[in-house]
Parts: structure tokens; sequence; C-alpha cells
């Protein structure tokens, strides 16, 4: 990667009250040398029912023990809504682009404060209180906005599933948290197709069932109007329960360390975990970071493109900018329907600001060509954001020339569904910027790098990314395995949160994250683990042993390559991989579905029966210079078998 290409600050991003580079350098240097000074002060940009006299209290030693503020009480939706009313209750607080493109809604902070309210209640009068689980397997509309506040006002914690999540990807999320209502929707609608949601929310509750979890109450919201099968007692329509509800429903005060939210998440190995996140310090942090990260100013509209099933949506469509007041806008649909001009259509309708998306969206609209951006005037754009994978410099330099036409920053923010919020990004008046860099880190922020052998590197280098200090915005545990939250994050670089990225640190101190050194998968930004993918292969009951990884890929970044060895008798052939396809898309959902399913005799084992993942992954990616020392195997010619039959052939 070269380092030549510096885009300097424009002077017309240094805008009055942006961070330039000197208040960044210091705002920084306070941020480590003396964290209690510096978000102590920060803390008080959010509304307190009882102030905080206590800030830090938070460690990577022993227990993991991370609190902030914790003599404080707070409630989100009182911050993110009722404090604002006064000065904007007539603003726009959520602009609602439906997929359909003549479909669109405003939400004002009074009328959201309204049916938060009333949403509340609902919740209440089915019996939630403060600290239940509360799943929420919904589409990308305002109902889902009011859902994910209405139980962060009675203190119940909310568990997103993506809507494109399959029913057994769901149960296994309602079982671990024992989840006993679900907020659902008749349908969701993307791209012009529907999506079962409250037929698969039924299957997944009879799986629950069988795992002895037994879920009480679905709300259901009525949105495509779709023929839905109801079971009397247990489903209810939330819409109608919402307008029979009172409006009036005070915010619970809830303790800084009171759990805000579950986000499930794939690591490296075994199901996925139930990333934990508290109130106050999450708060805080992503407010702090999104009005200077993408030098929010009132008035601005603010658009961030993920789905609330992802952490991005949680902090970066709503929670961040509603605690700033800002205008968010949620989008139902997907960046090529009804063709591929319609994000730039849709900045032209709405005049978004800040434009937030990920590299995979920025790839694939590159691809589809020009002409599809110049149908647009786009003059509206000030900034222009990336999330959730490595930004490869062609892209970058695409969304800065073609769709910023040389006049809005690229802001590449790095930081994962554990982190909270972002971790390392530029700021658009303080930050030079290069393309593919993520550049420097975010106030309270330590970055370290670590060789395999525990080595740290000081300066230029590469190495793993570890995070020397605790921030207020972090993960606090796995829910209900606090051994496992150790063990993941905290075993490999005692002392160090271990984040799972590769880096490299250039001569400025600028970061280029270089994507997962573990068994981790970012497919067009949807993070999967290869443990789960394997796993749901072996169901199969034609599968004997799978071995999962990732390859590169124009669009998505990574493809899923799946090696495949069958039960004695069977035959890999087209139909075998299709009915495989499938088998994956039930078990875990349609964006793990395999790209490349290659029928192996064998696999490369190690003397000791440890698959040689090294190798796999080399044959994936065409590679075959490298493969390495393969005298370890226990059968050599697996790997001639391996190369011959590949399915990646250029
Ligand atoms: C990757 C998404 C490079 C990284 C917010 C990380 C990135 C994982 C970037 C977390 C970026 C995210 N540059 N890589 N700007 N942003 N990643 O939990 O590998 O869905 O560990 O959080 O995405 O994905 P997650």
């Amino acid at each position: 990667m070269s380092d030549t290409h510096i885009y300097r600050v424009q002077p017309d991003w240094k805008r009055e009250a942006s961070i330039d580079n000197e208040t960044y350098l210091s705002w920084y240097e306070r941020s480590i040398s003396d964290p209690d000074g510096f978000w102590g002060e920060h803390g008080k940009r959010l509304d307190w029912f009882k102030p905080y006299t206590k800030v830090k209290n938070a460690s990577f030693e022993g227990d993991v023990s991370i609190k902030w503020f914790e003599d404080g009480e707070l409630n989100v939706s009182y911050n993110c809504i009722d404090r604002h009313l006064e000065k904007r209750g007539n603003q726009v607080a959520i602009i609602w682009e439906g997929d359909d493109p003549s479909s669109h809604r405003k939400i004002t902070y009074r009328e959201l404060h309204e049916q938060v309210s009333r949403y509340a209640n609902v919740l209440k009068a089915q019996g939630a209180k403060k600290g239940d689980r509360i799943t929420i397997y919904m589409p990308m509309i305002v109902e889902t906005a009011y859902a994910m506040l209405a139980c962060t006002r009675i203190g119940a914690v909310h568990s997103v599933v993506f809507g494109g999540f399959s029913p057994d990807a769901l149960a296994g999320r309602i079982v671990d948290c024992q989840s006993e209502i679900i907020i659902t929707a008749d349908e969701g609608l993307r791209g012009g197709r529907k999506v079962p949601l409250k037929v698969n929310t039924d299957k997944a509750i009879d799986i629950a069932a069988r795992q002895s979890m037994s879920v009480r109450k679905v709300l259901v919201v009525r949105h495509t109007g779709g023929a839905v099968d109801w079971v009397p007692g247990r489903d209810l329509w939330l819409n109608d329960e919402a307008k029979a509800a009172s409006p009036d429903c005070p915010a619970e005060p809830m303790n800084a360390e009171d759990p805000l939210f579950i986000l499930y998440t794939s690591g490296s190995t075994g199901k996925p975990k139930g990333v934990l996140h508290t109130t106050g310090g999450y708060l805080v942090h992503v407010s702090l970071s999104h009005q200077h990260i993408f030098d929010y100013h009132d008035g601005d509209i603010y658009w961030c493109t993920a789905d609330v099933g992802w952490v991005t949506g949680h902090s970066y469509i709503l929670y961040g900018p509603l605690a700033n007041g800002a205008t968010t806008l949620m989008f139902e649909g997907v960046p090529n329907y009804p063709d591929n001009s319609r994000f730039w259509q849709v900045v032209d309708k709405h005049k978004v600001n800040i434009f937030y998306t990920a590299p995979t969206a920025i790839r694939a609209l590159m691809g589809a060509g020009d002409e599809w951006v110049k149908k647009s005037k786009r003059t509206s754009l000030r900034i222009l954001g990336s999330v959730g994978e490595p930004i490869n410099p062609e892209a970058w330099e695409w969304y800065y020339n073609v769709v910023g036409e040389g006049r809005c920053p690229v802001i590449d923010t790095w930081w994962q569904t554990e982190n909270g919020g972002i971790l390392i990004a530029p700021m658009p008046g303080a930050t030079d910027l290069k393309p593919g860099s993520a550049t420097r880190p975010f106030f309270g922020v330590v970055p370290k790098l670590i060789d395999n052998d525990g080595n740290v590197i000081e300066g230029e280098g590469s190495g793993n990314l570890c995070i020397a200090q605790p921030w207020p915005g972090m993960m606090r545990t796995v829910h209900g395995d606090h051994a496992r939250f150790i063990e993941t994050y905290f075993s490999q670089y005692p002392g160090n949160y271990f984040t799972g990225d590769g880096c490299r640190r250039d001569a400025d101190g600028y970061y280029w994250i270089t994507g997962r050194v573990d068994d981790v998968l970012n497919v067009s930004g949807h993070r999967m683990g290869t443990a789960e993918i394997e796993s749901a292969l072996v169901a199969h009951e034609k599968v004997s042993e799978a071995a999962v990884v990732g390859y590169p890929h124009d669009v998505k970044g990574q493809g899923i390559y799946c090696y495949v060895t069958l039960n004695e008798g069977e035959t890999g052939d087209d139909a075998l991989r299709k009915e495989l396809v499938a088998h994956v898309r039930k078990e875990i959902g349609p964006i793990a579905a395999p790209d490349k399913i290659q029928f192996a005799p064998a696999l490369p084992k190690t003397r000791s029966a440890k698959i040689m993942r090294r190798i796999l992954r080399k044959i994936a990616e065409d590679d075959f210079s490298s493969l390495g020392d393969t005298s370890t195997l226990a059968d050599p010619s697996v790997v001639d078998d391996l190369i011959a039959n590949r399915q990646n052939r250029h």
C-alpha cells in the first residue's frame, strides 16, 4: 500500500466549531493522560437524572471489570428525545425512505416522543420490566426505532436480530438471552421483495420451545399488510395496541452501568456471542464521536445506510444522532433498487449532507458505472463516511472523486460491535487523508500493535491490533458468560483488548487495517464466523466434514469458500452444491450462503488431526507459491487433489 496519496484538509472542511488539528491533538493527549478529567467533562453533554461523581473505574487486568460514570443515573430515550422537545419539538428526528421510491415519512421529535411513549406503555402492559430482554426482529421502518427506544425508556434490554437471519439463528438468540417478548412485523420489503418476518418468528418460537424457552408475547407491526398466521393470546398487533395506549410514559432512571442492549456477533469459535453494552459510557461515546467524526452541525441531514440489525445501525442511525438532536434518515431499501442511482436520488430528494455507507456498496456502485451517479446533483453532500471493512484505495478514490467530486472528505471509520462506537477515524477539519487508511485514533483510544510472539511494535510496523486502555463505549461482558469475554478478548495479550484485526502503522502514525487475523469473515460488511458455517454444513446428512475460509471477492470484499468432505457413498455434484447452499441459508440466513463449494475427498490435517487452514486459505486465493511447509501434513498428497479440483481458477 502506498502512502504517497495524501489529501490535505481543505479550507472549507474546517468550519466554525469543527475540531482542527491542534484541538484534536490536545484533546487526544488529555483523553489518554487524564481520562477522568476528559470524560468527566464530556459526560456532561448528556442529561443526567443523578450526576456522576466517579468517572473511570476500569481495568483490562484480572477479572476485566469495566465501569464508567458508575454512580450516575440517566435514561437513553430521555437523552435521545425528551431533552430536545423544548428546542426541537417540531424538527424532524427521523426521515424514513421506503423501499418503494414513492414512499417516505417524516417524524418530528414530538411525534417520536409520543410514539415511543405509547410503545413503552404497550410493553409495560404486557408485563415487560426493567432488565427484561426483548428481541426485535424487524425491517428498516420507523416502528423499529420506536421499539428500540421504548425498551430503553422502561429499562428493558433489547436484542435486535438482523432481518436476514433465519428462524434457526433467531431461535438461538431468543434462547440465549431468554427473551419472552418478541417485536416483529408482518413482512419486510427489500428491493421489491418480501421478507417473511412473522412466518420466521413463528418458526423460531417453535424451535425455541423445543429448547424449553417459551415466548409469551409477539407484538407485530402491520407493515406490508401481507397475510400472517395468528396465535390468539400470544400475538398482538402493535399498531392497534399503541393507538390505544397512553402517550405519557416517564423515562425510567437507569444506572450508567445498567445493560442497554445485547447484540449477537460472530467470533472465531462457537456460537455467536451476546455482546453486552451498558447505558452511560456507550451514549457518551456514540454521541461525542457522531458529532466530531462526522462534523455534525445543527440542521444537518444525516444518513447512515446500515441496517439497525447491526451495531452501526444502533450507534450511528439511532443513538448517536438522536442524542445529538440530529435529523437521521432510515432507508428501507437497497442501493440498486429500482436502479443503481437510488442512493444518489435519495441524497438529492432529502438534501443529505452527511452520508455514511459500506465499501461493498461503494464497490458495487463503482462497478455499475459513473453514469448512475451523474444522474444526480449531490450538491448537498459535505461528508462521505465508510465503515464495516477495509476500503481499497481504488474504491476510496472513486467515492471521493466521482460521488464527492473532490469536495467531501472520505471518513473511513474502523470499529467493531464490541467497541460500541468508532475507534479509529479521521476528523474532517483536522486530519489529512490517505486512501485506505482509517488514519488516527478517536479520543481515549490507545491502539497497540503486538506481534504473534507478544512483542510490542513501536513506531512503523505491522502487528495484531490491540487497544491498551478501556474506553467508555466498550462492551462490558458477553451476556451470561463473563469467562468467555475474558477468554475471547483478553487472553491473547494479557492487559490488552485484542481486536482480531491485523494492522499497520505508517511513519506518520496512521493506522491501516489489513483485515481479520482470526477465523472471522467479512462478507459484504456482514460479519460471520467460519465455525458457524462449518457447523451448518456438517449438520447436513450427506456431509462428514467441512472447512470454511474466505477468499478475496471484488464486490463483497470476501467470499465464502467451503471445502466439504462427503460421507462414504455420496457423490458431490452441482445438485448437491445447490442443496448445501440452500441448507446453509436455512440454518443461518441468506447472508451466509456459500459462494464456492469444493468437494474434497480429504482435508489437509496435521498428524494431530488439526485442519491446516492456512493451506486451505491459500488454495482458495489461488496462491500456491506460498503454501508453506506441508511436511507436517499427515498425507501431503491431499493438497495436490485440492489444487487440481479448486473452484476458484482464474
Ligand atoms: C472490520 C462493524 C477496515 C474489521 C462496525 C472489524 C473494518 C470488523 C472497518 C467488525 C474499517 C470494520 N476498515 N476494517 N473501516 N470497519 N471493519 O463487528 O475487521 O460488524 O474487526 O462492526 O469489521 O465488524 P462489526
